[in-house]
């Protein structure tokens, strides 16, 4: 059923639904509807219709306490509040500059009908792009202790539905490559999971604001039932909590196809606002590194003849920086610790102490005086008790040379998190568990102060929090292009076009594309990037980012230094992004507007299938003539036999244009639309 059949499908139906039920809530454009309700036990249960289509069938709700009495049954509703919101605000940074935030509220208060007098709410928000609600927990002394043991919250899906994702609490985090798989295949998952049903809806399920709880994995219980599985603390306690608290939001975004998924704002919607104020020192940018030449093992980390983080290399990096408009020069290995196993020496990282061969005072001099920071790097190796011994030392001597951009690093098996208690005792945490959660809030406040933005690696997932925290910029969390290295089973051709519509509905991610040399280890190694080059420009539109790199040397770059041109003229923060065209796991289009200008941006890539992809250039200015530079495979590209065949022309296109792009197998267009200045 199309989006139109659907709405008046639903404003029929909507009449006598909200008349007979006081606990169902519809989205402003009424196609999405919220039911809640309790059983003869008491227990709380939602289910979602979409249209005609039940998306999540009855699902239970409720909280668990070590102590407490838990709240999943003898419940009834004591009240229920409804509220409806339509307002706009803005991003300091972002994939669009105003966010709308349009929603329809029910507040939901439940009473306990045995033990203690107790109250709890479930507010719920159904926007038209999809759902979260929360628990809502009061100050009540009947409560006790709420240390939370597990939260019941469930998923109940179509079993014939389509899934894309990857493990939950496994040892590499959640750099694997993305599964598509029916649902009996999950057994636990990471979110964001996305989901198409056999109708073609699609939906992912995910979360908002992690703050000070555990994140949560989709456990699949029951054929097609799935549950909110929170991470544990190394003590076994899901979420060590006081009453008042609120958990994060549980997420349900709804599109009648894929592309609607990507074009929706409902994680950001659902955050709490900048609570940094003016935050004007976060800095959007493109950046190049001593980095690369690490993964491809021409350079180490550690001292030695082959040391990358020297004060002349980096000298170097900067001159090519400023020479092409680069904001920023990343130096990995600069920091003593790095020698023999830094994978599990976690503890003997310094933070503030150079390998003799790095002088930060004069680098950071050099850069200042061609207009190009060094960007920092705290790679923790999970050890955060070592860390957080040294970190506001740290923040102190990038502020003092300049630095505005750390990246920071937790390299470390799932569950391997290490954690020293008061008593000198070791704990192993993970990633997401509370504890780490913490932390990484931690690092963003003390980074904040000394107007310092963050980029983690082997973060927890983003759940939005870039809209209270508008310096934490970018990070990782998925499988980036580092796997394509020398080191690694290169990234699967359908990962990124699975990507963009998986991990990218959680936030900026810095994949770090524009690798120009695909074959580093010679044409007959394994390893090596399974793309066309013309790929590795669109990724710029594609993964959106505040920061994206220039990821490879700086001599490779020299080689096609016309397609290098669009990654020299590509923005990194936006007016506006929409995603036009495509299917979870082939392909994806996008185009983006440059925030404060006129330029257009597009970007297309797909997987193994090479196609030909009709868009229409609806997006462009009516009555405006662009001048478009089209970067796009050569007739004979293909990733393997041929990634280096690309075209570079120019085109004369308008709004009523339609516009077909051909992509090889593994490939890409990338564009730039200029307007073209009206003759007087
Ligand atoms: C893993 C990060 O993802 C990578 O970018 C970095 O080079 C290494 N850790 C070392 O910090
Ligand atoms: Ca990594």
């Amino acid at each position: 059923m199309n989006r139109l059949a659907r709405a008046s499908f639903v404003l029929l139906g909507a009449v006598s639904c909200l008349a007979a039920s006081a606990d169902d809530v519809l989205s402003p454009d009424g196609l999405i509807r919220f039911s809640l309700s309790t059983d003869a036990e008491g227990r709380p249960s939602y289910s979602v219709a979409y249209g005609d289509e039940v998306v999540i069938r009855k699902s239970m709700l409720g909280l668990r306490f070590e102590s407490a009495l838990p709240l999943d049954r003898s419940v009834e509703i004591a009240a229920v509040k409804r509220r409806s919101q339509d307002t706009t605000w803005t991003q300091p940074w972002g994939e669009r500059r105003t966010v709308r935030d349009r929603h329809n509220e029910m507040l939901v208060t439940f009473r306990s009908t045995d033990g203690p007098d107790r109250e709890f709410s479930i507010r719920v928000r159904v926007f038209d792009d999809g759902i979260g609600f929360r628990y809502e927990v009061p100050g009540q002394d009947a409560y006790g202790a709420v240390d939370i043991v597990d939260e019941v919250t469930e998923f109940h899906l179509p079993i014939d539905a389509t899934a894309w994702w990857i493990p939950g609490r496994a040892w590499n985090r959640y750099e694997f490559p993305y599964k598509e798989s029916g649902l009996d295949e999950i057994a636990l998952a990471n979110t964001p999971v996305t989901l198409r049903l056999a109708s073609g809806t699609h939906l992912s399920l995910h979360e908002a604001a992690l703050v000070d709880y555990a994140g949560y994995m989709l456990d699949q219980r029951r054929d097609g039932i799935f549950q909110t599985n929170l991470t544990p603390r190394s003590d076994g306690i899901r979420v060590k909590t006081k009453t008042p608290f609120v958990t994060p939001w549980r997420t349900i975004q709804v599109s009648p196809d894929a592309v609607g998924l990507l074009n929706s704002s409902l994680i950001l919607n659902l955050n709490e606002p900048n609570a940094l104020g003016d935050v004007s020192w976060v800095e959007p940018g493109k950046y190049i590194g001593i980095w690369w030449a690490m993964h491809v093992n021409e350079k180490t980390w550690g001292s030695g003849d082959k040391h990358g983080a020297t004060t002349e290399s980096t000298k170097r990096h900067i001159d090519f920086a400023a020479e092409h408009g680069f904001d920023g020069v990343l130096v990995e290995g600069w920091n003593t610790g790095w020698d023999g196993d830094w994978f599990n020496n976690g503890a003997i990282f310094s933070f503030t102490e150079s390998y003799p061969d790095f002088d930060i005072r004069a680098v950071t001099d050099y850069g200042r005086d061609k207009g190009v920071r060094l960007i920092g790097h705290h790679e923790t190796s999970g050890h955060i008790s070592n860390y957080e011994a040294q970190m506001e030392d740290a923040f102190d001597l990038y502020e003092s040379v300049g630095v505005r951009q750390v990246k920071t690093g937790y390299v470390a098996d799932g569950g391997g998190i290490q954690r020293v208690d008061e008593n000198g005792v070791m704990h192993y945490e993970w990633h997401d568990s509370q504890v780490v959660v913490r932390h990484f809030e931690h690092v963003l406040k003390e980074a904040a102060e000394r107007r310092i933005s963050i980029n983690t690696h082997e973060p927890v997932k983003d759940t939005g929090l870039r809209r209270t925290y508008p310096n934490w910029i970018s990070r990782e969390g998925a499988r980036g292009q580092e796997y394509n290295a020398a080191w690694a089973k290169p990234n699967p051709l359908e990962h990124n076009v699975t990507l963009a519509y998986t991990r990218m509905l959680s936030g900026p991610m810095d994949f770090t594309p524009g690798i120009f040399d695909l074959v580093h280890q010679g044409p007959d190694s394994e390893f090596r990037v399974q793309s066309t080059l013309m790929h590795q420009l669109a990724l710029y539109v594609v993964f959106y980012s505040p920061i994206q790199m220039a990821a490879d040397l700086p001599e490779n770059y020299a080689t096609h230094s016309d397609a290098f041109q669009f990654i020299v003229d590509v923005p990194t923060d936006w007016e506006e992004s929409v995603a036009l065209a495509g299917e979870v796991g082939d392909f994806v289009v996008f185009a983006r507007q440059e925030r404060g200008g006129d330029d257009w941006y597009l970007g297309a890539i797909t997987d193994e299938v090479a196609r030909d992809i009709e868009v229409p250039l609806s997006f462009l200015v009516a009555g405006q003539r662009y001048e478009a530079t089209i970067y796009r495979d050569g007739d004979d590209a293909h990733w393997k036999d041929d990634p280096y065949d690309y075209v570079v022309e120019q085109r004369v296109l308008s709004r009523k244009d339609m516009l077909e792009l051909k992509l090889a197998a593994g490939g890409g267009t990338a564009i730039r639309f200029s307007p073209i200045a009206k003759a007087e």
